[in-house]
């Protein structure tokens, strides 16, 4: 008899959950694309696409995987995190796409997707993960994340994802009266056949682009000469301006 999704979080099978790279499970690629598309819509193709790029080498697509809910079925995909390398920072990573499925949610398989990503990271010898968020900066606080500054995760395939990340990483307010600004360099961009291994292996990511001016040029700082942010308010903005908090954790 077919079990239903939500039975998944009582009983023996909660502790029978794994988290497996996606690309070594092509057969529940599918099923990872309509998880994340539940939370953030996009094409099929597109989704699938990301997805695609998940390797051993970074960025890697994890699925938080429990038992199937009928015999002979596929394992059911019941969360998803994504690990990227960060530029200039050879022992971190960039942790994004974390979501649980809709009718899994408060029944901690959130908490048990981000110990499973932590332990997956550092079991490759990486030390700190940094995230964004617009809206889960009390939960990932909840689970020991600090607030922190921008880093660039080296997994952009587009010119246009670099600009993102830009964006991502703007202030709110430029001080007054506005700085010049700063001349610098086309920005590199990264691309996705970037297969750096981890900090037990081969080179570390080269050095990030120069900032843009608005990082250069922080608004009013604390005494520690950071700008000033706590869980309520963050002094960072997102691509439509919308408040955004970077956060870390030493793993
Ligand atoms: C964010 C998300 C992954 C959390 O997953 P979840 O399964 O609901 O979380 P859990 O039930 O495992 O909660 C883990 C712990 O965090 C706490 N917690 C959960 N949400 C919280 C919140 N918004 N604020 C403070 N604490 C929170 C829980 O109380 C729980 O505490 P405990 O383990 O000490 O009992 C899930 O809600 C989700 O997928 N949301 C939509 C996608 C999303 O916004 N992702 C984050 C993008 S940055």
């Amino acid at each position: 008899m077919m079990a239903s999704l939500s039975s998944l979080a009582s009983g023996p099978s909660f502790d029978g959950l794994t988290l497996e790279p996606a690309h070594l499970h092509p057969e529940l690629l599918d099923a990872c694309a309509d998880l994340i598309n539940q939370e953030w819509p996009r094409s099929r193709a597109s989704r699938l696409h990301s997805l695609g790029q998940s390797s051993d080498s970074f960025p890697v697509c994890l699925a938080l995987l429990g038992p199937p809910l009928a015999p002979g079925a596929l394992p059911t995909v019941l969360g998803h995190s994504r690990l990227s390398r960060v530029a200039a920072h050879e022992h971190s990573l960039l942790v994004e796409t974390v979501v649980v499925a809709r009718a899994l949610r408060g029944q901690g398989f959130g908490r048990r997707l981000m110990e499973a990503t932590e332990a997956f990271a550092k079991a490759r010898g990486f030390h700190q993960l940094h995230l964004t968020t617009h809206d889960k900066q009390h939960f990932y606080a909840h689970l020991g994340y600090k607030l922190g500054k921008p880093v660039q995760g080296v997994a952009f395939s587009s010119p246009r994802s670099a600009a993102i990340f830009h964006a991502f990483s703007q202030l709110a307010s430029p001080p007054e009266p506005k700085a010049p600004r700063p001349c610098r360099k086309t920005a590199r961009t990264p691309s996705t056949s970037d297969s750096r291994p981890g900090p037990n292996l081969p080179p570390a990511p080269p050095s990030p682009p120069p900032l843009l001016s608005p990082l250069l040029s922080p608004p009013a700082l604390s005494p520690t000469g950071s700008p000033q942010q706590s869980l309520v308010e963050t002094p960072y903005r997102d691509i439509r301006g919308r408040p955004i908090f970077w956060m870390t954790k030493e793993i």
